[in-house]
């Protein structure tokens, strides 16, 4: 078949934002792909994973490779999974039940988000046993609560809490665009909706994206901030974490930790893993990125829960970096996002696919018959273990 998309040509997931970028309109492209003030955080994110060298060994029988993970009792085919996104289908119209199909075939995590653009009974279904669900605790305790039972009823074995948006982060290229709630159509978002129809139209054939969890909470907003009020509250703290983990049956991680102190706290109260994550640069732009703050989180956990990380991860080569310096599993947020971005459900194959070969290549490189393999030992300079 013609490679009308250019899918085929694309070499790198920064290929495929690159074709995503073509065919969204900017305020949509931007929403994902921005990031918090400056974007230094953002942009920061991905050049500290490239500045970690990892010394290849050779003569190593790699002719095998196994790249699974195993993590909270499930076996994954690879060390990474789906982060949440909320609101993705509008980058592109049914992005999360692409994205859900998705790793259910390719056997990974999909962590559905509060604020997806699809209810989390749909997601979950969609996932197939392979869902996780996270959650934004509310100022309004039962609008938690409503949705930690919904995920319970929905059979999500896993619960991942949100804890980096105390206030939401101040995306420049958002206020630029004009967003604003409800959604209003301005003379410049017009002229980028008739210069991309193919979104525009698959757009208007699904229907406006909303944060289907909340929907009808949501009727009366009329400002980002109403919005903000629903979904978060500035007001979590541990005492709400102690809470939710009597409340929650299954394991329990915390996302959004960058600090060894509040790991080792989450690791006190009884959570099963944290996910080091900086939202992707969303948030801040005074902040470490992540691959810098996980060696000193790593240490302080020191194995008592589950190191997992996310943010700037672009590259096969990257998961193997992170485990490197401690972290047992990844997740990638725009990485998949941006393909689906690029060419709907046969986008995010070919990011999938960008990735797997990428990390089963690198792994060859570095002579690691699989990724459980990967240690301190293989980041450049380490002595060899006695
Ligand atoms: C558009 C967008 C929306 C996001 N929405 C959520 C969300 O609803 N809940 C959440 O915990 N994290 C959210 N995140 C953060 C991701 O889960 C993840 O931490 C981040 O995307 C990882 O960075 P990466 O995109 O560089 O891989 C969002 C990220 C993006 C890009």
């Amino acid at each position: 078949m013609v490679d009308l998309m250019g899918l085929d040509r694309a070499a790198s997931i920064d290929d495929l934002r690159h074709l995503a970028k073509r065919r969204i309109p900017r305020f949509a492209f931007d929403l994902v792909d921005g990031g918090a003030e400056s974007e230094r955080n953002l942009r920061r994110n991905s050049e500290a994973f490239e500045e970690v060298e990892l010394t290849p060994r050779y003569m190593v029988d790699v002719s095998k490779i196994d790249t699974r993970a195993t993590i909270f009792g499930q076996t994954f085919d690879q060390p990474f999974g789906m982060a949440p996104i909320g609101m993705l289908n509008a980058f592109w119209p049914e992005a999360d039940l692409t994205l859900a199909r998705l790793c259910k075939r390719e056997n990974i995590p999909y962590v559905a988000s509060s604020a997806a653009s699809t209810t989390l009974e749909r997601l979950a279904e969609a996932a197939d046993g392979n869902g996780w669900f996270q959650l934004y605790v509310s100022g309004d305790a039962a609008v938690t609560e409503g949705l930690i039972a919904r995920a319970e009823a929905a059979g999500y074995p896993m619960m991942m809490v949100t804890a980096d948006v105390p206030a939401a982060g101040k995306r420049d290229r958002d206020i630029r665009n004009q967003l604003s709630v409800p959604f209003r159509i301005t003379p410049e978002v017009l002229v980028q909706l008739l210069a991309n129809p193919t979104w525009t139209l698959a757009s208007l054939q699904h229907g406006k994206p909303n944060i289907a969890n909340y929907a009808d909470l949501l009727k009366a907003a009329t400002s980002y901030a109403d919005v903000q009020k629903t979904l978060i509250t500035p007001g979590f703290t541990w005492d709400h974490l102690m809470r939710l983990r009597d409340r929650w049956q299954g394991p329990l991680v915390v996302k959004g930790i960058l600090h060894p102190d509040d790991a080792v706290r989450c690791a006190e109260i009884g959570c099963d893993g944290i996910v080091v994550s900086n939202h992707g640069g969303r948030q801040v732009a005074f902040g470490p990125p992540t691959i810098t703050a996980l060696p000193p989180i790593a240490a302080a956990v020191g194995g008592r829960m589950k190191v997992i990380i996310d943010s700037g991860i672009r590259r096969g080569a990257d998961l193997m970096r992170a485990k490197a310096l401690g972290a047992d599993f990844a997740f990638v947020g725009r990485a998949l996002a941006y393909g689906v971005g690029a060419g709907g459900a046969k986008g995010a194959d070919r990011a999938m696919e960008i990735l797997k070969l990428e990390l089963l290549r690198a792994l060859g490189q570095l002579g690691a018959p699989s990724f459980g393999a990967v240690g301190p030992s293989d980041l450049a300079g380490a002595s060899s273990p006695a």
